[in-house]
């Protein structure tokens, strides 16, 4: 039987959370870079980097060193000065790319091999075998210089289950960290996902952090890391505003908020620091957050119809699921077509005026018949009716 989230299922949900801290690691700087058409200057990555620092995500992904000369450097940079966060770089499972990554100084490597048929027959043109070989000697050699190794398998969502868990526990028997579940093609979906973790959880032994990185190519990324803690993983992959490869990553803002706010699970984020460090994260990128953007958009916490404003006013909680200074936000009443009296009242209130009962339906009458023009009522315009009607 479905249950609604009332207050007492939530709790429910939340008491299965307890107690349970849930890793992130961010990948804005490396695959939300690979969003088609950004490249980020060096400067721009280690204020993205430190900001990100801030925030409180446990591991910064900072680049692919081996990419390009400015992609070292940043790397490099971003390890020496970023104090907090872990700072991880990426590499191909091959000794090139690692070497690259111990180059750069960075604490940590994120190696990676595909592991489904299509990936291995037709772009890597390996047999299982060898492609199992490849990922061990890849996290040996990187454990045996000292870094901290997390292995992806990518296209693992469709990988063969049984030779997916082969190569985890080679890789995790050989050393590994942390393992990842990458979902390249954003094809899994929630019970898929729930399944996979569980699968891999109960096949692979050892001592390992189990991480999903899941792509949002049917709107299902959020969900499907969301999924995956509820299953037990304990790490996801996430990027400020879901930037990245074609429909993008998790987005951070949504996951981080999902896992505290409804489960109630444990992070390290500073939530008072999520919508400064989205627009640092757009203005580098030069992007505009769409207005209804969970979490960090405009309208996030606005409202404008009578029903939701009047809610609002008398008590947040009947329109808003948590408090938007919680996330750094603010509440916006707007003032358009769908506003009724006490959006009116507000305004008044707040020049210090008396709420008329006449004044306030003339204004409103005004307001909107002006909407129905199509003008876009701003906050000026109304105070600039409230003043002609107050004579103020
Ligand atoms: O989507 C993907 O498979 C990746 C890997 C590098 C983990 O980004
Ligand atoms: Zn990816």
């Amino acid at each position: 039987m479905l249950i609604a989230p009332t207050q007492n299922s939530l709790d429910y949900i939340r008491k299965r959370a307890e107690n349970r801290v849930v890793r992130l690691l961010d990948t804005t700087l490396r695959d939300g870079e690979q969003m088609p058409g950004i490249s980020l200057t060096v400067h721009q990555k280690i204020e993205i980097a430190l900001a990100l620092n801030e925030l409180g995500v446990d591991s910064i992904e900072a680049g692919f060193p081996i990419t390009s000369e400015g992609e070292f450097k940043a790397v490099k940079m971003i390890a020496k000065e970023v104090r907090g966060s872990e700072v991880i770089a990426l590499a191909r499972a091959n000794k090139q790319d690692i070497d690259k990554v111990i180059e750069a100084e960075a604490p940590a490597v994120h190696t990676f091999i595909a592991t489904s048929d299509l990936h291995m027959r037709y772009k890597l043109k390996m047999t299982p075998d060898q492609v199992i070989e490849r990922a061990v000697s890849a996290v040996e050699y990187a454990k045996s210089h000292g870094l901290v190794v997390e292995f992806s398998a990518e296209d693992a969502t469709r990988s063969d289950v049984q030779f997916l868990a082969k190569v985890f526990q080679a890789v995790v028997d050989a050393g590994a960290d942390r393992i990842d579940i990458a979902d390249t093609v954003g094809v899994a979906y929630p019970s898929y996902m729930a399944f996979l973790v569980s699968y891999i959880r109960s096949n692979v032994k050892g001592n390992y952090i189990l991480s999903v990185h899941c792509h949002d190519d049917f709107g299902m990324a959020v969900a499907n890391s969301v999924t995956a803690i509820e299953n037990g993983a304990d790490q996801v992959h996430v990027t400020m505003l879901g930037v990245g490869e074609r429909a993008g990553n998790a987005a951070l803002e949504e996951v981080a908020s999902a896992l505290a706010f409804l489960y109630g699970y444990k992070l390290r984020i500073d939530f008072s620091k999520i919508n400064k460090v989205a627009k640092i994260v757009a203005n580098h990128f030069g992007l505009v957050i769409p207005p209804n953007k969970a979490i960090v958009g405009a309208n996030a916490f606005a409202h404008e119809s009578g029903i939701h404003v009047h809610g609002v006013l008398s008590h947040p909680l009947t329109y808003e699921p948590i408090d938007p200074s919680a996330v750094g936000a603010e509440r916006r009443i707007v003032i358009g077509k769908h506003s009724g009296r006490h959006a009116i009242e507000y305004v008044i209130k707040q020049m210090g005026l008396e709420p008329r009962e006449d004044a306030v339906k003339r204004i409103l009458d005004r307001v909107k018949s002006l909407a129905d023009q199509g003008v876009k009522i701003s906050w000026d315009t109304v105070i600039k009716l409230v003043k002609e009607e107050y004579g103020v």
